[in-house]
């Protein structure tokens, strides 16, 4: 908008630059940015040497200085450089309104006051003022102050302007009728752009809080994954902002915005919000025949029952060693042999008597459970493990994200997707996963790889973890790119002394 100080506006003209002014504040987002053009225009549009903008305080008891501008004096202060003057109570000690402020008298009423020279005006204190002139050789004459009411038609703040300029002769002339509806009008629009400002950043924050929050409760739901969406989140974005200083090599042309950061950090914090659903026998499963307890409690019993029965039985052999193979089966903490299995298999045909009747020492679901060759989780169960990613999709694609964050279903549930096209649930290869995806799926793996409060697994050291990385890229499960980002820039290294270091 091309507007000039000291120019002799039409009405037309004002009324012209009027709405665009409202158009200029509704739309800009920076808040800063905002407040500057607030006071440049209530200036301009008032034909005002300077002004000042004060904003209610959020229990309403005092107006803040916000941003101060005087052209004569070439001052402008605030939004840059934090104005350190002290507010203006809006209430006396003793509680009483402060009506001999103009601008507290203004918030607490919705008056306009104008007025033609504040040094003859009686009715308000202006020690302020003339103190302010009496530091800087300045005449402060003329002032117009107004109410900033929102669409609530709450008072939000003040706007108080100083010295209305003649723009013919360049005196300080009184504020006509004319300027005061102009400086009411653009406090109005000014108060409403503001408010739908702060409005939509109480929203941004409400919806990040309660991200977090649920990334919380994910990580609270098991003590076996405890800290792993906030690690995880924490490695993503540590990542992203590498990549972002990358100027040369594979990155160089990878940038990721403001926006683009904030979807990829929803993302990773809701990578696992799947797992809502996943029953906690599954996810914290610690030993083979782990369901609501481990129920190779009862095998112990059973072989108890047994033992009494192998001291009249000599083909039992020894009952201990067997216990003990049971036990090294159920921890899931070795690869099962096929001679291991036909091990089991015979032990499990041993035989027990209870209320008289003779029963097979391990049911069929016991059998396939110890059977498992690697791990803890039998088929059915790596199942419902998979499909929390599965469901990660269904949760947050049914959730309305802005354009600005409409990946975040995508980049979410593709946390266990590998570039060579191995991983799930969909399978899906290098030209259809994102950098952001990619940079998920590594932090989620190394992340796990290092995390030290899995009550039933070790840490891995950093330098095998790097090592389990590295084969990991070699294989094309994870992006080699990130992964020499990650070993060059020592982002592990980072990581290592904040996350792992206790
Ligand atoms: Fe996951
Ligand atoms: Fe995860």
């Amino acid at each position: 908008m091309k507007t000039s100080i000291g120019k002799n506006y039409q009405p037309f003209e004002k009324i012209r630059l009027l709405a665009e002014v409202g158009v200029a504040l509704s739309a800009e987002m920076d808040i800063n940015r905002l407040l500057d053009a607030i006071i440049d225009n209530a200036c301009l549009i008032t034909e005002a040497d300077g002004g000042t903008l004060y904003l209610l305080s959020e229990d309403h008891c005092q107006l803040n200085f916000v941003v101060v501008q005087n052209r004569t004096l070439q001052i402008k202060m605030g939004t840059g450089d934090r104005l350190n003057w002290p507010p203006v109570p809006i209430y006396h000690p003793d509680g009483t309104e402060n009506h001999s402020h103009v601008s507290a008298h203004v918030a607490l009423t919705g008056e306009v006051v104008n007025i033609e020279d504040v040094y003859k005006a009686g009715e308000f204190n202006f020690e302020g003022t003339r103190e302010f002139d009496r530091r800087t050789g300045y005449r402060s004459k003329s002032m117009l102050v107004v109410p900033m009411r929102n669409h609530e038609r709450d008072i939000i703040g003040v706007l108080q302007l100083i010295n209305a300029v003649d723009p013919v002769s360049g005196r300080v002339i009184p504020f006509n009728e004319e300027n005061q509806l102009m400086g009411e009008a653009l406090a109005s629009q000014a108060a409403v752009a503001l408010s739908k400002n702060q409005l939509i950043m109480d929203l941004e924050r409400l919806i990040d809080s309660f991200i977090v929050a649920i990334g919380q409760a994910i990580d609270e739901k098991s003590p076996y994954t405890g800290g792993h969406v906030k690690r995880v989140a924490e490695l993503t974005l540590a990542l992203a902002r590498a990549i972002n200083e990358e100027k040369e090599g594979p990155f160089a042309d990878v940038h990721f915005t403001e926006d683009e950061l904030k979807e990829l950090r929803i993302a990773s914090w809701l990578h696992d919000v799947g797992k809502i659903t996943t029953p906690e026998y599954v996810v914290d499963k610690a030993t083979k025949l782990e369901s609501l307890y481990d129920r190779m409690e009862i095998i112990r019993l059973r072989m108890e029952l047994m033992k009494r029965e192998v001291m009249e039985n000599e083909e039992m052999g020894s009952w201990k060693d067997n216990l003990a193979f049971l036990e090294r089966l159920n921890r899931g903490d070795e690869f099962v042999t096929d001679e291991m299995i036909e091990r089991l298999k015979t032990i499990a045909q041993c035989s027990y008597s209870i209320d008289g009747r003779k029963e097979p020492l391990l049911s069929p679901e016991e059998v396939e459970n110890l059977s498992i060759r690697r791990g803890t989780l039998n088929e059915r169960e790596r199942e419902i493990i998979n499909n929390h990613v599965v469901m990660t999709f269904k949760i947050l694609s049914s959730l309305p994200f802005p354009k600005k964050l409409r990946r975040v279903p995508f980049i979410a549930a593709s946390h266990h997707e590998k570039l060579d096209g191995s991983g799930y649930p969909k399978g899906l290869s290098a030209q259809d996963l994102s950098v952001q995806a990619r940079i998920l799926a590594f932090a989620d793996i190394f992340e796990a790889l290092t995390a030290r409060d899995r009550p039933y697994k070790k840490a891995m050291p950093m330098e095998e973890a790097l090592r389990v990385m590295a084969d990991l890229a070699g294989k094309g499960h994870v992006d080699r790119n990130i992964f020499d980002l990650f070993l060059r820039k020592q982002i592990y290294k980072e990581y290592a002394l904040k996350e792992l270091s206790n």
